[in-house]
């Protein structure tokens, strides 16, 4: 018999940056010279004193062995040292923190320790796409929580129907939000909390993004909710806090019982992150006030830069508050694709369409600030001279 995959592999949608990458090869194929406002992966370099925490802690024998599953315990009372730091919130290394092989790794895989077949996990739409893959391959039920211009990326979720708020068994939350860069205050993730805590569900909270601010406005975490632990596991990410992305490093902190599972689960599946890479999270967590200054001060200007040039131009373009995501209305009513393909034909721009990001956001794109100054003024030179 011919091999076939398996039937949840076939029940994911088509990943649109696969596709949006074969243009973009095609475009350089021919000789395009492409300016990159697509995908989220940080332009800037790893800190050095990070590099060579790793470099050093790879010369040490007794780093080479497995790693402990649910990370180095120096590893977990650095996160929690910096919860405590950033967020006032007071965590147990021991039971409340382990590390993850990226965020990406535990957001898909949490829904194997949380769920049963047919459980009901709320997830944000427009989103990040693995909240999704991780309730197909663990057999949940979908539920989509449409974040929109009218709700200010914020639902009142009070307002979900009876039948659905008892149902859900995992909530996901995403502040700051990609893509749309909208920043929960405080006031609405406590709101969240007391929802959990009434319909007696539990919630998951990515923070991939809560250390890129502009203006020193720190978003918060839901953890500073009082009472949020005994619902709320979050997971926190060096990816693109400390421009981390390639040496896969996050943590998941919060509550005991969610944390157990999860460690559980993990230690049958994989065997924790290098401890080399854990060692050097651990500087850039100690160090994490200076590095994420010094990120924020160049996404600012970027930012500036491509929000003042696209506005002289004529774009509506709203300022985002959090993340290096501008989320913005297509132009002349193209549908998003349309737009992706004349920014990219005629300025050989790449950005990412609204409809892969979000099953009602076809009238959107995002674009990343992970592009220097000087390409983001020849982009809006680009621009300019196309009429676009
Ligand atoms: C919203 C969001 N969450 C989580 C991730 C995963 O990041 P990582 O696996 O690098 O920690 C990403 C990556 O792009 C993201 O955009």
């Amino acid at each position: 018999m011919a091999f076939t995959e398996s039937d949840r592999l076939g029940k994911l949608p088509p990943y649109v940056f696969v596709q949006i990458d074969g243009l973009k090869k095609k475009a350089i194929a021919k000789g395009a010279d492409i300016i990159s406002f697509g995908i989220g992966d940080p332009d800037l370099p790893t800190a050095r004193p990070i590099v060579a925490a790793l470099a050093r802690a790879a010369r040490e024998p007794q780093n080479h062995q497995y790693p402990d599953g649910e990370g180095l315990a120096e590893s977990r009372e650095a996160i929690c040292d910096y919860y405590a730091r950033r967020f006032g919130v007071k965590l147990d290394p021991g039971r409340e923190a382990t590390t993850l092989i990226g965020s990406k790794e535990g957001i898909g895989h949490a829904p194997g320790a949380f769920i049963n077949r047919g459980d009901t996990v709320a997830f944000p739409d427009p989103g990040y796409p693995v909240y999704q893959t991780g309730t197909i391959f663990n057999d949940g039920k979908e539920y989509r929580i449409h974040l929109n211009e009218a709700n200010g990326y914020l639902p009142d979720l009070e307002k979900l129907p009876a039948s659905v708020l008892s149902r859900i068994k995992i909530l996901w939350v995403c502040y700051p939000h990609s893509p749309t860069a909208a920043v929960a205050p405080k006031s609405y993730l406590a709101k969240l909390v007391r929802l959990a805590k009434k319909h007696d569900f539990h919630i998951c909270s990515d923070a991939a993004y809560v250390d890129i601010y502009f203006d020193g406005v720190k978003p918060p975490s839901i953890l500073e909710v009082p009472g949020a632990k005994a619902r709320c596991v979050e997971f926190y990410s060096c990816s693109k806090s400390f421009n981390m992305t390639g040496w896969r490093l996050a943590y998941a902190v919060g509550n005991r019982q969610m944390i157990a599972a999860l460690r559980r689960y993990k230690n049958n599946l994989d065997s924790g992150q290098f401890n080399p890479v854990q060692i050097a999270g651990i500087e850039a967590l100690r160090g994490a006030e200076k590095y994420i200054a010094s990120n924020n001060r160049i996404y600012q200007r970027r930012r500036d830069l491509l929000l003042g040039g696209l506005r002289k131009l004529g774009w509506d373009v709203p300022t985002p508050e959090a993340t290096f995501y501008v989320w913005m209305k297509t132009r002349h009513g193209m549908s998003s694709m349309e737009f992706f393909k004349a920014l990219l034909a005629k300025c050989d721009i790449v950005t990412t369409p609204g409809f892969g990001l979000g099953s009602r956001s076809d009238g959107h794109i995002r674009l990343t600030l992970t592009v220097s100054e000087e390409r983001i003024a020849e982009a809006l030179a680009r621009i300019e001279k196309a009429g676009l």
